[in-house]
């Protein structure tokens, strides 16, 4: 066990004011990884107020400059690729190739947002007046909070700060309290970077009490919350109350569409790697396959076989395929999960059972698990199960396919398995979901896209791409009237005509 995990505060490593600790659990072996500051409100007001001095000199710091810290960040990441991966195998339970590809998102998006920089990307446009010209720059908004979930521990970090801090706002980060050190040690990488102190500030704990003391703080303007749709539309509903821009990152009910035509051996692989990597965690992740009726048998067949050779087991281990889930809560709520599909009267074909691959038979292991014969209204084909479940729902046409993938709560991704490009190009149009893959599964966004989904997936807001300064930026007209006199707009547009 390694020494305690403190809050960053003020470019200060601190203990939580209450003094009090809580665990960090590795799923795989159930063993402590470390004890870590378990802050509250206390603890939020003095990283809030580190970020409000901060600001005043950080927004001020040209762009281009914000920019190079960037750049070092993405250098230091890439240095640190290999420890942080092992790292985050061990704290969140992901396989290690799968580790690698989740420091390789941050390091990414460092170098994408270290360019914006330069960019940062106004606009003018003619003015209706002579001798006047007119402009709109994206400015800071002040000290923003980032709230993000453990099954992305470094990339989904990376995505909000990285936008944030170059844009010119100072950051109070609050982790997910499963992952709490690789939080810190994200942070790290950002001091060791040259971030001025109490640019970039991180405050351990739990969810409730910390996440509820960042809504309620009247000096942050912008919440992005990455997490459940639950725990957001609460914050989204308090955070309102103080008249906060929020961007909300919440579940998904992906699915796979096979039409007849597709190609079997790709999209099996595909399927495997969309459900039950990352032990189907991924708010991107497939749980629902909806087969047209021609090719069901030949799918079902090959991914029974293929669901039931996967390997489990510590992802430290390059042969294991699949980790553990993130504790034992999330463990039984696959559990129950599975109950419930039995109860609804769809036909499990592999799985369903809690797994004993861990070292000496400890760790969070579940079964991937397959269910057929699933209908599309059952609830383990409407609710998120975030566990290795995927449930097949047969159809006949693409018509009802697309019907049966947009007909849930969630709008986050989707996918189809064609060989015709008429019928790629009418899901392309008709699949209502942020995310549109061809011939490729659910997971595995790049991040110069915008990133996102409709419906109960989040607020209408993206990650991502340039669409992420949306979220961390207001916008400022500029009017400049270099005519020397009175010149009304939308009154004085008439008599100007030969005047300029
Ligand atoms: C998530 O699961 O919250 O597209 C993020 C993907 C990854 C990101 C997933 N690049 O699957």
């Amino acid at each position: 066990m390694s020494d305690l995990v403190r809050n960053y505060i003020g470019g200060q490593w601190v203990e939580a004011r209450s003094g009090e600790t809580f665990d960090s659990i590795n799923p795989a072996t159930e063993e402590v990884i470390a004890p870590i500051a378990k802050s509250g409100a206390e603890d939020v007001q003095a990283a809030v107020e580190a970020a409000k001095h901060a600001y005043k000199n950080w927004r001020l710091l040209p762009a281009p400059r914000r920019g190079e810290i960037l750049f070092r960040v993405a250098q230091l990441l890439t240095e640190r690729k290999e420890q942080l991966a092992q790292l985050l195998t061990m704290e969140m339970g992901k396989v290690i190739a799968e580790a690698r590809g989740d420091v390789q998102e941050a390091i990414d998006m460092a170098f994408f947002m270290g360019g914006e920089g330069r960019r940062l990307h106004g606009y003018t446009a003619p003015v209706e007046l002579p001798n006047k010209f007119g402009m709109a720059i994206r400015d800071s908004v002040g000290v923003v909070a980032l709230i993000t979930p453990w099954n992305f521990p470094i990339a989904i970090p990376s995505w909000k700060s990285l936008p944030a801090l170059v844009a010119g706002n100072t950051v109070v980060f609050k982790p997910a309290s499963d992952t709490p050190k690789l939080g810190a040690e994200f942070v790290r990488i950002f001091a060791e970077a040259g971030i001025p102190d109490g640019v970039f500030n991180v405050v351990l704990g739990p969810g409730g009490t910390v996440g509820n003391a960042i809504a309620d703080h009247p000096d942050v303007r912008v919440i992005s919350f990455t997490g459940s749709t639950e725990v957001g539309y609460e914050m989204y509903a308090r955070a309102a109350k103080k008249g906060k821009k929020v961007s909300l990152e919440l579940g998904g009910k992906n699915a796979i569409i096979v039409m007849d035509d597709a190609n079997l051996d790709l999209a099996v692989e595909a399927i495997l790697w969309s459900a039950f990597g990352t032990t189907g965690q991924r708010c991107t992740a497939t749980s629902r396959i909806i087969v047209q009726n021609g090719i069901r048998p030949k799918l079902v067949e090959a991914l029974v076989e293929r669901a039931k050779a996967l390997k489990l087991g510590y992802g430290i281990d390059p042969d294991v395929q699949v980790g553990p889930l993130i504790n034992e809560r999330a463990r039984q709520t696959v559990a129950e999960y599975v109950e419930i599909g039995k109860g609804e009267g769809a036909r499990m074909l592999t799985g369903g059972e809690i797994a004993g691959h861990g070292c000496g038979g400890v760790g969070y292991f579940y079964q991937p698990t397959l269910f057929d014969n699933v209908r599309a209204d059952m609830r383990i084909a409407q609710e998120e199960i975030f566990g290795p479940v995927l449930s097949i729902i047969e159809v006949k046409t693409l018509e009802e396919a697309v019907e049966v993938n947009n007909n849930v709560k969630y709008g986050l991704s989707s996918s189809i398995f064609t060989e015709n490009v008429n019928a790629a190009f009418h899901a392309i149009r008709d699949l209502t979901t942020g995310i549109v893959y061809i011939n490729h599964g659910t997971i595995g966004a790049e991040i110069q896209f915008p990133f996102g989904g409709t419906r109960g997936t989040g607020n209408g807001m993206r990650e991502a791409g340039q669409t992420a300064l949306d979220t961390f930026t207001e916008w400022k007209s500029v009017y400049i009237d270099y005519s020397g006199r009175l010149q009304r707009a939308q009154i004085d547009t008439d008599s100007i005509l030969g005047d300029a």
